[in-house]
């Protein structure tokens, strides 16, 4: 699955599901599992909050990634509740999940933010995964291309250059999400292909080719094969799929 040299990546987004003892315990399901598979994809996991330092001390060793699910976008300062990318990084977070649908439409994150906590994300090091997507509305009424070019625009508006290794897109169809349903085939390689043209305007035709561009939306072993086999699919943001080792497993394996 790997297009144009690629290497896929697999990030599984454990949203609030887990405590620190679940999450462990999933871990060390997971790990074995996966222990063959690193060498030819990144495999990352975005526990919650408190769980991050565990999870760290729990994958010292193992060439899997560890990514958190959101950050605030100062480094410090009177911001109750807030995390920053500078703390993300003391815990060894190499990733991080960035405007999520849950986070734009649950707790109000706006484009500027979203764009605001993408440049921290950079600032320390951690890669940010940028997520776009539209609405069931937004589809229904045509919008879908231009909604997600919008979201990258002003999501990437504090970027001014990336060499691919820096910077990871996801595109989740909101209605996608959580809801057992999926985009056709054409429909996700339409708007993986804008947006790979958009990145290409914005930062050359080479360090496009290099971004990875992630799928997410119910992705499971059932759905995925055709999903990550498109060209401008670079690996998948499970969630769900995630939470059950085996099956996790299973999508991860479409990577190789
Ligand atoms: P899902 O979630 O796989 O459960 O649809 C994906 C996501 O929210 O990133």
């Amino acid at each position: 699955m790997r297009h144009d040299g690629r290497r896929p990546l697999l990030v599984g987004n454990w949203k609030m599901h887990l405590t620190e003892r679940w999450s462990l315990a999933l871990l060390d399901d997971l790990l074995p599992r996966l222990a063959d598979l690193t060498g030819a994809l990144d495999v990352a996991v975005a526990p919650s909050l408190p769980c991050l330092r565990a999870v760290a001390d729990r994958l010292r060793g193992a060439a899997i990634r560890l990514a958190a699910q959101n950050l605030h976008w100062e480094d410090k300062g009177p911001f109750t509740g807030e995390v920053s990318a500078r703390m993300l990084a003391e815990i060894g977070v190499e990733l991080v999940i960035v405007g999520h649908s849950e986070r734009r439409n649950l707790f109000g994150e706006t484009d500027e933010r979203v764009g605001k906590k993408v440049v921290a994300a950079r600032r320390h090091g951690i890669v940010p995964i940028l997520c776009v997507g539209e609405q069931e509305s937004e589809r229904d009424e045509g919008r879908t291309l231009e909604v997600v070019e919008r979201q990258l625009r002003l999501g990437l508006s504090g970027i001014a250059a990336t060499d691919g290794s820096d910077l990871a897109i996801a595109y989740e169809p909101v209605w996608a999400i959580g809801t057992g349903r999926f985009a056709s085939v054409a429909q996700i390689q339409e708007v993986h292909r804008m947006i790979r043209e958009q990145l290409a305007s914005l930062y050359g035709t080479r360090s496009a080719a290099s971004v990875r561009i992630l799928y997410g939306g119910s992705a499971t072993p059932e759905s995925a094969p055709d999903i990550v086999a498109l060209e401008d699919v670079d690996g998948a943001l499970v969630g769900q799929a995630s939470l059950e080792p085996a099956r996790f497993e299973a999508i991860c394996r479409l990577g190789t």
